[in-house]
């Protein structure tokens, strides 16, 4: 299904289009440069952008093409959403009261709660039952607006149940829409049977599971919860040297809790992007920018953990691409709502809609290494697309935390509208 394209279609009366441009991240100054057409139609053939322009000008080339009436509404890409942990079992809500009441974070993941409480659960989920709730996860997401998404193993820590979680991911790219791109975090955390030797359990990840998801072929990236109390510096760069060593491209969690140093390493080691950096320090921003590796920043984990935000100017300013994503888990942060991203993004992170728009889109893209694919629309590139439920794409901060998606087209097709609204021929 994940293949499905639309043979041709000719989308006419798009109020506004906004969309980001260029066939890799945008970074710096670059990030606010969208491109704006008003009144103006796109163009789809074989799933693919083939033009976006004046109905009088592209009219022509599109007689034989069925027409969708957008009716003013406006049009952006896709959201990309670049950093989940859409597939695991079981709940942690009472996190969530406990750490409302003061109690930090990482105290229950140093209680033996936290992350561990999800691996005990996900290590007794079928393969089926993974899929199921991974489907009902990706069903929400659709009506949001994402049409793509990575989602992270870890949440099994041994070599069937990490498997398992990739194999659900697998199975539910067969029946989506979405297109899925599975990360390996194998290191998430240091389950009981390897306490207090991250080394060991790291070592075993490397030579007994890295084969397994190489052989497979389809795990572009490995990610690791580098962090105090679960693997340091050092243990990392190991890691990630066998893991590049092994031809994964790499990501991090890095600088969330502790400045570790962990967003300094992803530059170092030329990480696809470094996720979370609530605590990175001038200079490994500086040395993000300098490497090219994308500084993915997750707002709506530290609205749920109540911490300070990442500035996303501060990234911005140092000439760094930022994307946004969700970081959707069960622990840290169980929202994956894309127009609270937005209303943070502009209201607490210092940064433009436009920026914003790019950074949930063609930064995104890229930080799952598909923006050559994906992430604007451009001529060539995939016709994934959404129209929203307002004149401009400059409501997406606008109406805070309310969704405005009307339809989701992936590759031209249309997979997602909202039924409920009958709305006015203009809005
Ligand atoms: O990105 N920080 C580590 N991993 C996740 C949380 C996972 C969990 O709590 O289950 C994160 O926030
Ligand atoms: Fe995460």
């Amino acid at each position: 299904m994940a293949e499905n394209r639309q043979k041709a279609l000719f989308v006419h009366n798009i109020g506004e289009l906004w969309t980001a441009e260029g066939l890799r991240a945008a970074a710096g100054p670059a990030m606010g440069r969208v491109k704006k057409f008003r009144d103006t139609c796109l163009y789809i053939e074989d799933g693919r952008i083939s033009a976006i322009g004046e109905e009088a000008r592209l009219r022509a080339a599109a007689t034989a093409a069925p027409t969708f009436d957008a009716e003013g509404r406006a049009c952006v890409p896709g959201f990309v959403d670049s950093h989940t942990h859409f597939i695991f079992a079981g709940w942690r809500e009472d996190e969530f009261y406990w750490r409302a009441q003061g109690i930090p974070y990482m105290e229950m993941h140093r209680r033996g709660g936290g992350i561990q409480k999800s691996v005990d659960a996900t290590r007794r989920a079928s393969l089926e039952e993974l899929v199921r709730l991974g489907k009902a996860r990706l069903e929400t997401m659709l009506s949001l607006g994402i049409t793509t998404v990575e989602g992270k193993s870890g949440y099994g820590l041994d070599k069937e149940t990490e498997l398992r979680q990739l194999q659900a991911m697998d199975e539910l790219s067969t029946v989506t829409p979405l297109t899925i791109i599975p990360t390996f975090l194998g290191a998430h955390s240091i389950p009981p049977e390897y306490k207090d030797r991250p080394r060991e359990f790291l070592a075993f990840l490397v030579r007994e599971v890295f084969p397994l998801f190489k052989k497979r072929g389809q795990t572009p990236f490995v990610d690791i919860f580098c962090e105090e109390g679960v693997f340091g510096i050092e243990d990392s760069r190991w890691y990630l040297e066998q893991a590049r060593a092994a031809g994964f491209a790499l990501k991090l969690h890095a600088d969330e809790v502790k400045p570790l140093g962990g967003a300094g390493l992803a530059a170092e080691l030329g990480a696809t992007s470094a996720d979370h950096l609530l605590k990175a320090s001038d200079q490994d921003i500086q040395a993000l920018a300098a490497a090219g590796t994308i500084a993915c920043l997750l707002p709506l984990t530290v609205f749920n953990l109540r911490e300070p935000y990442a500035s996303g100017r501060r990234f911005i300013d140092a000439g760094c691409a930022v994307a946004l994503a969700s970081d959707l888990n069960p622990g840290s942060c169980y929202s994956q709502s894309i127009p609270l991203i937005f209303a943070l993004a502009v209201l607490y992170l210092g940064m433009s809609i436009e920026e914003a728009l790019t950074a949930l889109t063609l930064n995104g893209a890229a930080a799952l290494g598909l923006a050559a694919q994906t992430g604007s629309l451009e001529p060539g590139k995939d016709a994934d697309f959404l129209l929203l439920n307002a004149p401009s794409p400059g409501h997406l901060a606008y109406h805070a935390g309310m969704n405005l998606v009307h339809s989701v087209f992936k590759r031209g097709i249309l997979v997602w509208q909202n039924g409920n609204v009958l709305g006015p021929a203009r809005i």
